[in-house]
């Protein structure tokens, strides 16, 4: 039996959370729910965000199925983000993204009017997984104002601990997909830095990472610096296999890789750890259109599905992305990638076809 918590959090969250829940159910796995609160409702009605209570019982979880919470843009005094939160308690040093090709075209499948968002499409031959690391650099979000508020500093921290480990993460990862064939060799892995500016905080990343690929000598290794590597990626994002990287250039490059592959509607992330694993979609709480019963629940249902592989369960974790292709290719499809169908009708989508590839 697995312990799964499910925290909806705020918004759209509310609606695509119980959507993955159903799918997860569908799987008849022996699985079991506890569900928690965490957010800014929370925040608002609890004065706390992230209650001891969901922390407790999360210790008593194996894995946890996050939606999204809202945070303000202004500062609140007493407020911080649970999941920033979450990761730090649960030490999730990992956080795993991966961009894999939709069957959409690269045109707007509807006449949209100019005034709406656009429709993301999706590159061909896209099948990359972002390795980012999740508990330092400039996360540890240490800055402090000089100067009267004229000067604003902020540290950045690199450990060879953390590079380490995020390091071995992305070659075992690698190894395990089997993807790029490199000279001789299978899998490759991207060390993503800037260590020719930055020579002693990357400078350390970069040894780091570059030192663990002696530990898999049947695994292709290269580095490449981050901004050639956004214009590479973009360029030709087909020949990326692992790309590990230091947490804030792996965010940024995960958020611009979602747009190459059909956008925030579909791309889950794990943040893993040596015994945990939380799961959640990359976008956020979605006020715009919280509450219409529209929103795409594909990128959360995907998170559902890197939870089971997490757990072992890597056959039924497939056929949860063979449902969810399946469904992509001939529809239903939600308003953000120009569809008219709820989140409804693609979550029962996504369980019949899950159910059709039953053997
Ligand atoms: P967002 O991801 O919530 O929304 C950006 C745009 O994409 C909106 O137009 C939204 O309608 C659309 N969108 C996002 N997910 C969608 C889905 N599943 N189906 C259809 N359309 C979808 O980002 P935004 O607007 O910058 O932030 C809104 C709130 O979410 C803020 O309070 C922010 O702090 C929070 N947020 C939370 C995150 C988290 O909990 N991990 C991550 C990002 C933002
Ligand atoms: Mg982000």
């Amino acid at each position: 039996m697995y312990t799964i918590a499910l925290i909806p959090g705020d918004g759209i969250g509310k609606e695509v959370v119980p959507a993955a829940a159903r799918v997860l159910e569908a799987t008849g796995l022996p699985l079991h729910f506890v569900e928690l609160e965490a957010g800014w409702e929370t925040f608002q009605r609890t004065g706390n965000a992230l209650p001891p209570e969901t922390v407790e019982a999360l210790r008593g979880c194996h894995s946890a199925l996050f939606g999204a919470v809202s945070s303000p843009s202004h500062r609140v005094h007493g407020y911080s983000s649970p999941i920033v939160a979450l990761r730090k308690i649960l030490d999730l040093y990992a956080n795993l993204r991966p961009l894999i090709s939709a069957p959409l075209s690269s045109a707007p499948l509807s006449s949209a009017p100019l005034s709406s968002a656009p429709v993301p499409g999706s590159r061909t031959g896209v099948d990359m997984l972002v390795v980012r690391e999740n508990t330092e650099c400039l996360y540890v979000k240490q800055e402090r104002l000089e100067d009267g508020g004229d000067r604003a500093i902020a540290e950045r921290v690199i450990t060879r601990r953390a590079s380490e480990r995020i390091a071995r993460m992305g070659f075992a990862l690698a190894q395990k997909r089997q993807k790029a064939k490199v000279e001789g060799k299978t899998g490759l892995v991207t060390v993503v830095h800037k260590a020719n500016v930055l020579s002693l905080t990357d400078g350390l990343f970069r040894e780091a990472a570059l030192a663990v690929a002696g530990e898999f000598p049947g695994v292709a290794v290269e580095e490449q610096l981050v901004d050639s590597m956004a214009y590479r990626m973009i360029l030709e994002p087909q020949r990326y296999d692992v790309v590990v990287a230091p947490n804030l250039y792996g965010d940024i490059l995960s958020d611009a890789g979602a747009a190459l592959v059909g956008g925030l509607g579909l791309v889950p992330s794990a943040n893993v750890g040596d015994s945990f694993v939380l799961v959640e979609p990359v976008h956020g709480s979605a006020p715009d259109i919280a509450g219409q019963g529209v929103a795409n629940p594909i990128a959360t249902i995907r998170a559902a599905g890197l939870l089971l592989a997490h757990l072992g369960e890597n056959g039924t974790a497939q056929r949860i992305e063979h449902a969810v292709q399946s469904v992509l290719a001939d529809g239903p499809r939600t308003k953000d990638l120009g569809g008219s169908a709820g989140t409804e009708d693609v979550t029962r989508e996504v369980i019949r076809r899950f159910r059709d590839l039953e053997i």
